[in-house]
């Protein structure tokens, strides 16, 4: 298809569904087509391409794709009527588990490719004009030794916390989620790949990382010496880069906790006191029938490890109520490990039957209003337990990273080791430094801080020297 556009005016538009993983391929897929005069816009009315970057993990996130295809399918009639032209893409997880039935449902579609083809974009968007094009193969070639860097500029737009994808995929098998098939098996990114994105993103004047994997501490790479690190011992190389000052990782499985990776909880200041553990039931039957690979005890034994390392770390997690054959006692072993455990926050889904996946033909299947009953009950709860845990930072003062101007004149916003935003009277320059930050005030969504002692910022401030993120 010709370009209606002269070359480096193309726009591009991505809509990203789903987790954290998804976030950072959508970056990747702007910079592995920014050398090809593609521009990222936030306006769909003004795009030339428009990608959706989907989710497949339970079906709501699944349909949202289509009814969005409905709509894109006006946007493009409208373009054509007008001559002009709309080329239509979808991305990620939908696109791998689907793949050609896109395209039988959804005409409208130029393009359909799967997370590890991000970096055939570009030939993929050349061969599209003869006919839709389908890529959801698991190539050879290692995706990432393709995919380029962003350009420094687009890194210092993207702000001081950046995902940094170091693992894909799955072995765990849980017999409800779809991860394993349509992100395939567990594949760790070799030490040095992800040391040198590290250091090019902490160059651009990224502060914090979250390091990102569907099974994250399950993180094997292979280091230059041909060994295979776990993600403990990558925690502790990637804290050595000077300019790095914080530390997430995202998401784990309890048995992947491994003694490394509590020591470097234990012994890394740098790594962030605020642990994401997806426990998904409180019921021992429950758990075996997910296929778990533990029982409620051997979670809690490894929560109690990790907080005998660093006593003030908070947790968080995930859970499923409504999983089939889950009865009313079982459902409230999941309040009373929620409870047991404390959590400071966590995400809660109603069951989701996935095709494909083992839950999905089993027998006893919960009713819609009894999930619907349950999520209520458990939502209520973990509130409760969220708003408790503000209300227990009140008077501690926290490490905050400053990352932004606050709502008003003279207001400074920042987040916490717990994730949790924080606003506060202070300057423009404490943006791009970390401030130790009294407690004032626990909001509903955010906490109000004053700052104890300025720490001025060493060298030039972020906004002399970079740009003030929006
Ligand atoms: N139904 C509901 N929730 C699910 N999750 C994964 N698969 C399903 C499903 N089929 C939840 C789990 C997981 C999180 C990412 O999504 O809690 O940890
Ligand atoms: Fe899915 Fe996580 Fe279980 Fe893997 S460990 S199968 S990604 S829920």
């Amino acid at each position: 298809m010709e370009p209606k556009r002269p070359q480096a005016a193309k726009k591009l538009f991505i809509k990203t569904y789903g987790c954290q993983m998804n976030v950072y391929d959508s970056d990747r897929m702007a910079d592995a087509l920014a050398p090809h005069g593609y521009a990222p816009t936030t306006e769909i009315g003004e795009a030339d391409l428009v990608v959706l970057n989907t989710c497949h993990i339970r079906e709501k996130a699944s349909e949202k794709v289509f009814s969005e295809l409905g709509r894109l399918k006006e946007l493009r009639d409208e373009r054509r009527a007008g001559g002009e032209d709309l080329m239509i893409g979808v991305a990620g997880c939908v696109a791998q588990a689907e793949g050609e039935e896109i395209v039988r449902r959804s005409p409208v579609v130029d393009l359909v490719f799967g997370p590890q083809s991000y970096h055939r974009l570009p030939e993929l968007i050349a061969r599209a004009g003869q006919g839709p094009v389908i890529d959801t193969e698991f190539p050879e070639e290692d995706k990432f030794e393709h995919l380029p860097a962003p350009a420094r500029e687009v890194t210092i737009k993207r702000g001081l916390t950046a995902f940094l994808t170091v693992q894909e995929g799955c072995d765990k098998f849980c017999s409800f989620c779809v991860v394993p098939y349509t992100r395939g098996t567990e594949v760790s990114r070799p030490v040095e790949q992800v040391l040198a994105e590290a250091r090019g993103l902490v160059e651009a004047g990224v502060m914090e990382f979250t390091l990102l994997g569907q099974n994250v501490n399950a993180y094997h790479g292979l280091d230059s010496k041909g060994r295979s690190v776990g993600l403990g011992e990558l925690c502790f190389r990637l804290a050595e880069i000077p300019g790095l000052e914080r530390l997430r990782y995202t998401t784990s499985h309890p048995l992947d906790m491994t003694d490394e990776l509590i020591e470097a909880h234990r012994d890394l200041e740098k790594l962030m006191p605020y642990l994401h553990l997806p426990v998904q039931s409180g019921s021992d039957r429950i758990l075996g029938a997910m296929n778990r690979h533990h029982t409620r005890a051997t979670y809690v034994n490894v929560i109690e490890r990790i907080l005998n390392a660093r006593p003030d770390l908070a947790l968080s997690g995930d859970f499923i109520v409504g999983f089939p054959g889950e009865t009313e006692a079982d459902f409230e072993e999941t309040l009373s490990i929620a409870a047991e455990v404390g959590y400071a926050s966590a995400f809660t889904f109603k069951y989701s039957s996935r095709p494909g996946t083992p839950g999905a033909a089993m027998d006893d299947q919960v009713p819609e209003e009894v999930k619907v009953e349950r999520l209520a009950r458990l939502n209520d709860q973990i509130m409760g337990q969220t708003r408790a845990f503000a209300q227990s930072c009140e008077g501690r003062v926290l490490p905050v990273l400053i990352e932004k101007r606050g709502r008003n004149p003279g207001q400074v916003g920042g987040r916490s080791p717990y994730l949790q935003a924080v606003h506060l009277e202070g300057p423009d320059r404490l943006i791009g430094t970390i401030q130790p930050v009294e407690i004032v005030k626990a909001g509903n969504n955010s906490l109000l801080g004053k700052i104890v002692t300025v720490t001025e910022p060493k060298s030039a401030t972020y906004i002399e020297s970079q740009a003030l993120p929006a």
